[in-house]
């Protein structure tokens, strides 16, 4: 099990399996990170990892077309879009 951190949710933290999607883990524990489209198209779901980006599987094709490299090289994703691997902290 990972751990996951919602820093702007008051920093609750859940537990959820390796390789669980992120906004899924939001959305079942109420962690509360922004969402609307689901499919890595609007960009509402936009978060910053703080701390374990290196827990975080490959940036999509879908991140690339809404972060820019900056935005990525600032620990953004998509939460829809990134599944964790290990402990991440996360703030929206
Ligand atoms: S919820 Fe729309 S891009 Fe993630």
């Amino acid at each position: 099990m990972v751990q996951v951190t919602f820093i702007s949710n008051d920093r609750k933290v859940v537990s959820c399996p390796e390789k669980s999607n992120l906004l899924r883990v939001s959305l079942r524990e109420k962690g509360g990170i922004p969402f609307k489209c689901g499919g890595g198209l609007c960009g509402t779901c936009k978060c910053r990892i703080e701390q374990g980006i290196e827990n975080t599987d490959a940036v999509k094709p879908k991140e690339r077309k809404i972060l820019s490299q900056a935005d990525l090289d600032g620990g953004l994703r998509l939460a829809c879009q990134t599944f964790v691997n290990g402990d991440v902290s996360v703030s929206w």
